[in-house]
């Protein structure tokens, strides 16, 4: 029986052995500090940052599970629920809970529909849910988890909703109907007052996705950009989520999943009185609630206020103004649609999107590359406003190194087609392999062949099984 690469230490390490090998670590990771991240990390600033740490150590080992025994982060909790529903138009009835992120709020919105159902449509044994094809992959693992039936709805020639077919999916056994604010892939803004004036009309629920527009929508829309209504205002929304971990700016853990009403929300708890521990009772999925995330949210948003949001909200708008024009002027680029708020995508039908992705990485820029149609993916935030201007130029720089690389290109469209045609006998593990054994993947760089192939793979069996194989190998343990 071989060992695991990893013993349990006997004795403990020096925090400054400690901190050396994270300084080692983090080298692998990306250089977001500064601004050439375009995905994952929001970041309001060092003094914010400082701030908002100082009142996450308060409760750095605190828990917010038993809401008697820590009743500061119940009042820190409800006090952030009640700010995010004012934001979104909420009258007093709206209410809600703080979760880890945009996937938990996602998850408890479902089970709130589908108990509610339960109670309120007895007749439906098996729920269903009507959703845009451009939703979160967080709705389809509260499906997966909660056993809903759906049907994705493909959105519109502008990216946005198809409401009348969403109507025609509507079946005798639906439930909910979803719209974000907006979609993550393009950016875009789903007509949310026809959405829930459908749902209105048939009875149903009415969930709209703002994990990440909700805490810029609001302070863009003051800013005077044409920003339409998505929120409680629009009569027939019957639940909303919304991240305060992006553009709320607050560390990573916190969301906020909001219900039109307190009897709707006691549908999202989960209670079980019969236990030898005590009657147990708790709001989210998770049992154990970090304090810290919690008194983090409510410090981003009252150390930040509503003019620091609209400041960092007109920095970041106007980033996107230049990166947009940018890719406007450009002959090879072409902007996925026209966006509502700050996430840029744009594909081109002159070069090879995936090997401009290459080019970016090698010059440190990270973003993400999407599928069908294969097109690249910026979330510009406020720490872009430094970098905007290092980015266009390496942009400029790295399309006009495309184009001479056009032959290449050819190569890897070929072997995109290859690859689909034998997709069948495409060995288990390819990703993994790929990840192992050769490093310049690992950076992200030189990797247009291999995400063309898994575009060409998309929706296959064949290429769960690579994504499988790439999560199991990237979480076990290496030398
Ligand atoms: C529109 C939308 N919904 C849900 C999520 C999921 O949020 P999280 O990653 O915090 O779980 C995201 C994340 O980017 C998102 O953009």
């Amino acid at each position: 029986m071989n060992k695991q690469k990893y013993g349990f230490p006997q004795h403990a390490t020096s925090v400054i052995d400690l901190l050396e090998t994270v300084k080692q670590k983090k080298q692998k990771d990306i250089d977001w500090r500064s601004g050439k991240a375009f995905c994952l990390i929001y970041y309001p600033g060092n003094e914010r940052e400082e701030n908002i740490k100082k009142v996450f150590d308060q409760y750095y080992a605190d828990s917010a599970l038993n809401p008697t025994a820590t009743p500061s982060l119940a009042e820190l909790e409800t006090e952030t629920v009640s700010m995010c529903a004012d934001l979104f138009h909420g009258d007093e009835q709206v209410c809600g809970n703080i979760t880890t992120g945009g996937t938990e709020s996602i998850i408890l919105a479902i089970k709130t529909a589908r108990d509610w159902a339960r109670k309120n449509k007895p007749n439906i044994t098996q729920p269903h849910m009507v959703v845009p094809d451009s939703v979160h992959p967080a709705f389809f693992k509260a499906f997966h988890y909660l056993n809903i039936d759906y049907t994705t709805v493909k959105t519109g020639s502008d990216y946005r909703a198809d409401v009348a077919a969403m109507e025609k999916a509507i079946a005798s056994n639906t439930i909910l109907l979803v719209g974000s604010a907006p979609s993550y892939p393009y950016g875009m803004i789903d007509p949310i007052e026809e959405i829930a004036a459908l749902a209105k009309r048939k009875n149903l629920l009415c969930h709209v996705d703002a994990c990440v527009g909700g805490f810029i929508l609001p302070f863009i829309k003051e800013l005077g950009y044409p920003i339409p209504r998505f929120d409680f205002e629009v009569d027939g929304v019957t639940s909303l989520s919304a991240d305060i971990h992006k553009y709320g700016y607050s560390p990573k853990g916190a969301s906020v999943v909001l219900y039109r009403t307190h009897e709707l929300r006691k549908f999202q708890f989960t209670l079980y009185t019969k236990w030898s521990g005590g009657v147990y009772g708790s709001p989210t999925i998770t049992g154990t609630r970090s304090g810290a995330n919690i008194a983090a949210a409510w410090a981003a948003i009252n150390t930040i206020g509503k003019d620091g949001y609209l400041e960092m909200a007109k920095a970041t708008m106007e980033t996107t103004e230049r990166i947009k024009q940018a890719v406007e002027q450009s002959e090879e680029l072409e902007l996925m649609g026209k966006n509502d708020m700050c996430i840029v995508a744009f594909k081109s039908d002159k070069i090879d999107v995936y090997m401009l992705a290459d080019e970016l990485n090698k010059k440190g820029w990270h973003f993400e590359r999407q599928q069908s149609p294969p097109s690249l993916h910026f979330t510009v935030n406020y720490i872009h406003k430094n970098a905007v201007d290092e980015f266009l130029a390496d942009l400029k720089q790295a399309v006009a190194d495309v184009r001479e690389k056009r032959m290449a290109q050819m190569g890897n469209k070929l072997q995109s087609a290859m690859v689909k045609g034998l997709s069948s006998i495409l060995p288990e593990g390819t990703i993994a392999r790929l990840q192992k054994n050769s490093k310049s993947d690992l950076n992200n760089e030189n990797t247009a062949a291999m995400y063309g192939m898994l575009g060409a793979l998309s929706g296959t069996d064949d290429l769960d099984k690579i994504v499988l194989d790439f999560l199991d190998t990237i979480y076990t343990a290496k030398n």
